[in-house]
């Protein structure tokens, strides 16, 4: 496969992350297939695409989407729970529960059964992307890359695209180029070993580190820091409101 021609995508989990990156993957034209472990979780992940507060449904009733291109996205997701259905697919997009162990596990699994030209990318909030990769074959390594989605993914523009010294720079191209015609704007970070998250939710977090130092050392209170931030920074709301506050889309 030329990495130009990718088509085709298979979603490994479809939970919060999983059924909106289906959505936008077959809204911009890729036929998506996801898999999770059972028909219950399937039938939630389906409902979600389609009638969730940023789902297919209503993006039609807010005049944002046409029906027939609705109805199109729609065609192009299949389900299932059979982790061989991913076997011609010509990128995963793994997106299960945040454990390292898991990731590395259900890698592992599809190396062996989806073809050699296969890029894999990882939709985790933070793990070293060559620590998720560590199971799988030395040709593989060249096509491993992360991709950091938010939630909810429909809404949010953001992706981080994660390469690895390993990584092939046309699998890091690729993968850029995904992100993008899926309407997200992609930016581009390293592994960083030894660290945990990429540049939004690093950030994030050390503004958070110092916002409650000032809470703990009695300098500021909650309310002001975030009316502070929200009048003197244009955040569009603050980390203490009620609600979570800023940064919820981890
Ligand atoms: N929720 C967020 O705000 C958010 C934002 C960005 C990134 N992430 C990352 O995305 C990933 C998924 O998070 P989520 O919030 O969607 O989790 P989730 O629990 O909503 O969904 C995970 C899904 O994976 C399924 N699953 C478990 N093992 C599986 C397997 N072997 N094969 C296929 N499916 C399997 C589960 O049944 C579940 O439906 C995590 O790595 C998380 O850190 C989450």
């Amino acid at each position: 496969m030329k990495f130009e021609d990718i088509k085709t995508i298979g979603v490994m989990g479809g939970g919060v992350m999983g059924g909106g990156i289906a959505q936008v993957m077959a809204a911009a034209g890729y036929r998506v297939i996801v898999r999770d472990l059972n028909d219950d979780l399937i039938e939630k992940t389906r409902e979600a695409i389609f009638e969730s507060r940023w789902g297919i449904k209503r993006a039609v009733e807010i005049g944002k989407l046409e029906f027939d291109k609705a109805r199109a996205t729609m065609e192009r997701i299949s389900f299932t729970t059979k982790v061989e259905d991913l076997r011609n697919v010509d990128m995963v997009i793994e997106a299960v529960p945040e454990k390292l162990e898991l990731k590395q596990q259900v890698f592992a699994e599809l190396d062996k059964i989806v073809k050699p030209d296969t890029i894999f990318v990882s939709n985790t909030s933070g793990f070293v992307v060559a620590e998720m990769a560590r199971d799988v074959s030395e040709g593989r390594k060249a096509l491993f890359a992360g991709m950091h989605f938010f939630n909810p993914v429909p809404a949010m523009k953001c992706v981080e695209i994660i390469s690895t010294p390993q990584t092939l720079p046309e699998v890091t191209d690729a993968v850029f180029r995904v992100g993008e015609q899926a309407g997200k704007v992609a930016v581009h970070v390293k592994d960083a070993p030894g660290t945990y998250g990429f540049i939004v939710n690093r950030v994030y977090a050390a503004a958070r580190r110092e916002a409650d130092k000032l809470v703990e050392a009695g300098i500021a209170t909650k309310e002001d820091i975030d009316k502070a931030m929200k009048t003197g920074r244009n955040w569009p709301s603050g980390f203490y409101e009620e609600r979570g506050g800023i940064g919820r889309q981890w």
